[in-house]
């Protein structure tokens, strides 16, 4: 089982041709809602993979919490582990998408009532899980109790350190893969992503965008290289990795071949609109792995 403990927020999505300047009025293209949240997007990815996932998170008591609740349990997340909080609202995101690119403002919400008590209430169920998946999006009080009762309760985690934040480098004491983009890798370490890397071999996974991923094994870096893709939304490209990094290490892959699998899963994501539109099912990776085009 693979517990992920995190954000769920209804994305809301305008695509417009230019990003407006400050003081600018512009007319966009289209507005759409659609389910997001760092943490349901990537159990949603390791989910449709075929992963038993299960998600430890709030929502509000608002239209939009009954839906992503509802989506979840479509795509086969189990939604026992959910709370929902009476008088506040759920998580939202405000996405901006121009000239290939996106810009994004979170109003937690719910979220951000998750709490070390909501987390000691689900005990029973994180005790089931082969890996734990967190991201930066509730409070760092309550990540910092997750990571104590998972190094109790010898479990691995997985976190995806964004937004960067929140982290502290005492977390690395508790985690077992840290999966940063390079900026956030820069900000987290203060030096320069060689350097990190090589401090925590095996277990600081940097991704590269199209360009793929890195980590030291020990001996040296090993850059695994992205697939050639047509990027229509690259929004939740990296939830995409996570879920798909998650799913890979609890079917017991070797990290390098971890690595390679999350890529081609992140390089489909991009394909389709939405943060989950483009998660794949298996079989589209297996293909993906199989013909092997390198960015
Ligand atoms: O990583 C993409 C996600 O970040 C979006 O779905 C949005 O909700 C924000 O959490």
């Amino acid at each position: 089982m693979i517990t992920v403990i995190g954000s769920i927020n209804m994305d809301l999505v305008v695509q417009t041709e230019n990003f407006p300047r400050q003081g600018e009025t512009t007319l966009g293209e289209s507005f759409t809602t659609v389910p997001g949240g760092k943490g349901a997007n990537q159990a949603v990815a390791a989910a449709r993979l075929g992963g038993h996932v299960q998600m430890i998170a709030n929502v509000g008591n608002d239209g939009f919490g009954e839906e992503l609740i509802e989506n979840l349990k479509a795509n086969t997340v189990n939604v026992e582990g959910i709370r929902t909080i009476s008088g506040t609202a759920s998580g939202i995101a405000n996405i901006l998408l121009s000239e290939g690119d996106n810009r994004i403002i979170v109003v937690s919400g719910a979220n951000f009532e998750m709490s070390p008590a909501h987390v000691n209430d689900m005990k029973e169920k994180i005790a089931k899980s082969r890996l734990v998946v967190l991201q930066l999006e509730i409070p760092i009080p309550t990540i910092e109790y997750i990571l104590q009762l998972c190094a109790e309760m010898d479990i691995p985690v997985l976190l995806n350190p964004a937004p960067a934040g929140g982290f502290r480098e005492q977390f690395m004491r508790n985690v077992a893969y840290l999966t940063p983009n390079e900026t956030e890798c820069e900000q987290i370490f203060g030096t320069d992503m060689e350097t990190a890397l090589e401090k925590y071999p095996n277990r600081l996974i940097v991704t590269l965008g199209d360009a793929g991923a890195r980590f030291f094994d020990g001996k040296q870096h090993v850059i695994v290289k992205g697939f050639k893709t047509d990027a229509i939304d690259t929004t939740g490209a990296g939830d995409t990795f996570n879920g798909a990094l998650a799913y890979a290490i609890v079917e017991g892959y070797d990290l390098q071949k971890a690595v390679r699998f999350a890529n081609a899963a992140g390089s489909l994501s991009v394909e389709k609109f939405g943060a989950q539109g483009g998660m794949p099912p298996l079989a589209e990776v297996q293909k993906r792995l199989q013909n092997n085009v390198t960015d």
